[in-house]
């Protein structure tokens, strides 16, 4: 392989990772667990960008803190490294437009109002998810049926 295909290609395999699942999401609701748990390993396997990255740690801590919300524990504190959400390095830079900055706004809002609101953790938190998919609807398609997943029902 020459040495200017890689970066084209593993460019190319990224952009898969923000779409691959769109058009599942489009199809009837079908829910399909053991084959999405095998294009999550695949995931881990792509060399990300550093937004990705972000992007999987912001996904584990949400994760982690739903677990908490559920058993009543004690929540701690925001997490300040998802401020990094405005300045990370992307696989494609000029998604970082004024629809990105304006939603990454929102959703460091959501975020920290979990914590100051301890009383209604469970419905602030729904929210910080949905300010997940208010960008991601636009922006990142793929991840969408996961980051539903967080929602406490
Ligand atoms: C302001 C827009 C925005 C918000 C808010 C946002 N995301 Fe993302 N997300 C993106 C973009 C853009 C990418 C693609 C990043 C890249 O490839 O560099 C992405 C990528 C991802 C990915 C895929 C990473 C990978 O493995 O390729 C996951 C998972 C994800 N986001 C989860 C979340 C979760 C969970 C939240 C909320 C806690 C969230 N996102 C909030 C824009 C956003």
């Amino acid at each position: 392989m020459g040495r200017k295909l890689l970066p084209v290609l593993s460019a190319f395999i990224m952009l898969a990772s923000c779409n691959d699942k769109t058009v599942k999401e489009a199809a009837p609701e079908a829910e399909t667990p053991v084959k999405e748990a095998k294009a999550e390993k695949k995931f881990e396997m792509y060399e990300m960008s550093p937004m990705a990255a972000l992007m999987e740690q912001m996904y584990v801590d949400n994760m982690r803190l739903r677990e908490r919300i559920i058993k009543g524990d004690t929540i701690g504190a925001f997490p300040k490294h998802f401020l990094r959400i405005h300045t990370t390095l992307m696989t494609d830079e000029s998604d970082r437009d004024l629809f990105f900055e304006e939603h990454a706004k929102q959703y460091i809002e959501a975020q920290k109002r979990i914590y100051i609101d301890t009383v209604n953790v469970k419905e602030r938190f729904n929210e910080g998810v949905t300010s997940c998919l208010s960008c991601h609807e636009s922006k990142c398609g793929g991840p969408i049926p996961r980051i539903k997943k967080l929602y406490i029902r």
